[in-house]
């Protein structure tokens, strides 16, 4: 397969090493049963080393999990604007953004727009784009994490802002942005974010999400 250059200035090869300040332990995941080491430790944060970039490399590698992720019927209807710290793109979708999420998020390398490809060639309705977005979303979460990365997903933004900025047809649906970047200074976040950063991660539990199990 031929390999599609990235858009965006060159950058190092290499993502840089883990700026470690907030205790890990209490952010890995309190389960039930043994899970995958990327299963247990992803979270998501929101403070962000505003210094650290990550590589063209292990950018592609992080759209190549989410290319790989299954779909209804094979047809793939995931689309993602990838805007790396420090270009327009980024401004444009970092303007975007709601609340507090423009304040943690400027921090973050990369922000992918997460957009669903929610009618076909024909007009033809694609009743799980969404959903087939999200799985493919979930698995560059999972590669990020092995990466050495960490992302932090959001729904407060103004997808129609966005969706111009960027000419969409109305087929595509942009769903959510996921930030992307080395996991950075918690003591930078305002106070109330802060909280948000060290609180309890908490599940319900098992027996109220089966409905049933024979
Ligand atoms: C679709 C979606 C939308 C979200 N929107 C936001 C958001 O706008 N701002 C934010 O700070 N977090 C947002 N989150 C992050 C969730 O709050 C977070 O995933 C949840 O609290 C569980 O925490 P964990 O990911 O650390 O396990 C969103 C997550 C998802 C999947």
């Amino acid at each position: 397969m031929e390999r599609a250059t990235l858009p965006g200035p060159p950058l190092p090869t290499k993502a840089a090493p883990l700026t470690i300040v907030t205790d890990l332990s209490s952010r890995r995941a309190d389960t039930t049963a043994p899970l995958i080491t990327q299963l247990v430790e992803r979270w998501s944060p929101r403070a962000y080393d505003p210094a650290a970039e990550v590589s063209t490399e292990v950018l592609r590698t992080l759209l190549e999990a989410a290319r790989w992720a299954p779909s209804a019927s094979n047809s793939q209807p995931w689309r993602f604007i990838v805007a790396r710290r420090g270009t327009a793109a980024f401004t444009t979708v970092h303007d975007a953004l709601r609340g507090h999420n423009q304040t943690w998020a400027d921090s973050a390398a990369v922000l992918i727009v997460n957009i669903a490809e929610s009618a076909d060639a024909e007009g033809r309705p694609r009743p799980w784009a969404r959903y087939d977005l999200g799985q493919a979303v979930a698995h560059l979460t999972v590669q990020a994490q092995h990466e050495g990365l960490h992302t932090h997903q959001m729904g407060g933004f103004d997808a129609a802002k966005i969706a111009a900025a960027f000419e969409l047809p109305e087929t595509l649906e942009v769903v959510s942005i996921i930030a992307i970047g080395v996991l950075g200074n918690a003591d930078s976040l305002p106070e109330a974010l802060r909280e948000r950063e060290v609180a309890p991660r908490r599940r319900k539990p098992l027996d109220e999400l089966v409905i049933a199990a024979e």
